[in-house]
């Protein structure tokens, strides 16, 4: 039977003890890591969050009960131990931050006994991850979870430390919410008081933390968890946690400001890495031309270039069709790569057509300055020159177009760029490029829905100088939107708000939003809004984003206690269930198939 905790105290965590308490008698608990049996002396490692830790047992010293109880300790047994900290009698063992010392037992209690787990708990675990997520409170023993989780609670605590420090109030906002269309698919809660309600689990504070600003909290922030019923990717998750602010009577820069210094902070703190302050900056247009991208990952260079221009009087009809519908020519050149094989690029034409590329056309400037291409034998050898030129093409260079709709030739040399440099390994994972990209367009015009639909939400301000455009020309606005990016990662985005109603309304309006529409979802904002508001402006961080990046972890899982998978199911809980017919009928639903 298990012994108890019964006048027992814990004085160290396993890996907090070192050379300085040799000579100590320490009481310490934990995990077997390894018992080994050596005849008349046992070792055992005693693992906790903090590291592990070697014990001796010997029965001289411990007497024959606790020997006897040592003899029983299996892996994942958990044990708590009264020793003397000595010098290690072997070679110290650098690969163990306690590597220098050994713990003498006196006395052991077995806590809990433990079956054989379904995998090792070790670090760099090969375990397939379906498995790990299945049992997910033993892969959180793990010491490269571990240290994920211990790293994003200090993170957490920086950013509350900074956030107070700078006059922000943290304030909770509600989880069961009213509905609102605009974003992403919300996650529905009924009510079992009003038959056939819902309510919607935020997408995130937007509205209420605008709202706190007209009461007067004139800093705000939250750590605040999110929902967002839309389909899940390696940084992507159905409730996620961001790091939520807003503030009054600032302006785009003063959220920036604000932010950078925050980052920067928690940049120092949790991995040492100096940020030079300020950021970068880069409108969206810049972005978009230079990286096909409004989250460009500055890391390494291989930009877009516009060849439209130089191709509009070719014999190539793929570019001239392209350019006479409206279209636009622009390539990428991957340096060195002119003797890539056949069906490397064929691979790539394959990678361009999943981003919906009809094609991806490709000449390559052999050392001997002749030209290998799929389009060559269409253009003259002038047209050629001009276009090797413009693109900066030098012999052993490989040359990539695409030819379409300006917003698909930006989205697939945009991802190709990426591709290739992963391909090639051009990106130093050593260095942390971050960015502000700004002046994002207001508006997106929806195919599926044939209306412009609000870039970033419809709360976001335009930039002064086009508002006079919101009725006649609303695909040109610029919004008062920034984001900020980190390694080709949107970290986080925000702007500043409308807070006239008239503006407001025009926004609605240029929505395709109806006055009673606009009433119904947003009357209390609209309202709120006539009486007296400060100009606000806000940002939020996706926090795991930002942990994933900081560990260098390639999936936001790593950082998260308990995610959920692909299809947005918890592998360990085994949620969403089914509920039972009583349940159902409390909240008067019905399931139809
Ligand atoms: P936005 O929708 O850009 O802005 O979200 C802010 C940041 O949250 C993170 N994020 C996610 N992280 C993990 N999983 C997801 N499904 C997910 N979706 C978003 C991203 C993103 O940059 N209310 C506005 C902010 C504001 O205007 O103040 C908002 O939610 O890192
Ligand atoms: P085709 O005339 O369709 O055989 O195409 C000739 C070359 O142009 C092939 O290498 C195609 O991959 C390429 N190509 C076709 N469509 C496009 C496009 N929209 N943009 C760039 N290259 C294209």
């Amino acid at each position: 039977m298990a012994e108890t905790m019964k006048g027992l105290k814990r004085t160290h965590r396993c890996g907090e003890l070192s050379a300085a308490n040799i000579g100590e008698t320490v009481t310490v608990m934990g995990w077997v890591q390894k018992q080994r049996n050596k005849g008349g002396i046992i070792f055992v490692d005693l693992r906790d969050r903090a590291g592990i830790l070697q014990v001796i047992f010997e029965e001289a010293e411990c007497g024959g009960e606790n020997f006897a109880k040592a003899e029983k300790l299996r892996s994942e047994f958990v044990a708590a131990v009264t020793g003397r900290v000595e010098k290690r009698a072997a070679a110290a063992n650098e690969n163990l931050a306690t590597g220098e010392i050994e713990v003498r037992a006196l006395q052991v209690r077995i806590l809990s006994e433990a079956e054989t787990p379904p995998f090792p708990i070790e670090a760099d675990s090969r375990t397939k991850e379906e498995l790990r997520l299945k049992y997910r409170y033993l892969d959180l023993r793990r010491p490269d979870l571990q240290k994920n989780l211990i790293l994003r609670s200090k993170i957490a605590t920086t950013i509350r430390t900074f956030l107070s420090e700078e006059g922000f109030l943290e304030i909770e906002t509600p989880i069961l919410n009213k509905s609102t269309p605009e974003g992403a698919r919300d996650y529905l809660v009924p009510s079992r008081v009003h038959p056939g309600m819902f309510y919607a689990l935020p997408q995130s504070p937007q509205i209420f933390k605008q709202l706190l600003m007209c009461s007067g909290y004139d800093r705000y922030f939250q750590v605040a968890k999110c929902f967002r019923d839309e389909d899940l990717r390696a940084d992507r998750q159905p409730e996620f946690t961001q790091i939520d602010l807003e503030m009054s009577f600032v302006d785009v820069d003063d959220v920036i400001d604000a932010t950078e210094r925050m980052v920067a902070r928690v940049c120092r703190e949790a991995i040492g890495l100096e940020v030079e302050l300020p950021l970068k900056r880069m409108t969206w247009d810049e972005a978009m031309n230079r990286f096909g991208s409004d989250k460009p990952d500055t890391r390494f260079g291989m930009e877009l270039t516009d060849v439209s221009d130089i191709v509009k009087g070719c014999g190539f009809g793929v570019f001239t069709s392209a350019l006479e519908a409206g279209g636009s020519v622009r390539g990428i050149n991957v340096k060195g790569q002119a003797e890539m094989p056949r069906k490397k690029i064929d691979a790539l034409v394959e990678f361009a057509k999943g981003y919906g590329a009809k094609g991806l056309a490709y000449l390559s400037v052999l050392p001997d300055g002749s030209y290998k291409s799929s389009f060559a034998k269409f253009m003259a050898e002038e047209e050629l020159k001009a276009l090797v030129e413009a693109m900066g093409g030098q012999p052993g260079d490989l040359l990539l177009f695409a030819a379409d709709k300006l917003k698909l030739v930006w989205s697939v040399l945009g991802a190709l760029r990426i591709e290739i440099a992963r391909q090639l390994e051009l990106i130093d994972d050593n260095k942390f490029n971050f960015l502000w990209v700004t002046e994002f367009p207001q508006f997106e015009w929806s195919e599926e829905e044939e209306r412009y639909v609000a870039m970033h939400h419809p709360f976001t301000m335009p930039m002064e100088e086009d508002l006079e455009l919101l009725e006649t020309e609303p695909g040109r606005v610029r919004a008062k939107a920034y984001d900020i990016v980190l390694n080709g990662v949107e970290l986080g985005g925000g702007s500043v708000r409308i807070f006239q109603s008239d503006v407001q309304e025009r926004m609605f309006e240029a929505l395709g939003f109806t006055k009673e529409k606009a009433h119904e979802q947003f009357g209390f904002l609209l309202d709120a809004f006539k009486y007296g508001v400060p100009p606000h402006a806000g940002l939020a961080i996706g926090f795991d984003r930002f942990v994933m990046l900081l560990v260098k972890a390639d999936n936001i899982r790593e950082v998260i206690a308990f995610p959920k998978v692909k299809d947005a199911s918890c592998l360990m809980s085994d949620a969403p269930n089914l509920v039972d017919e009583k349940q159902l009928e409390e909240l008067h639903l019905r399931i139809t198939e």
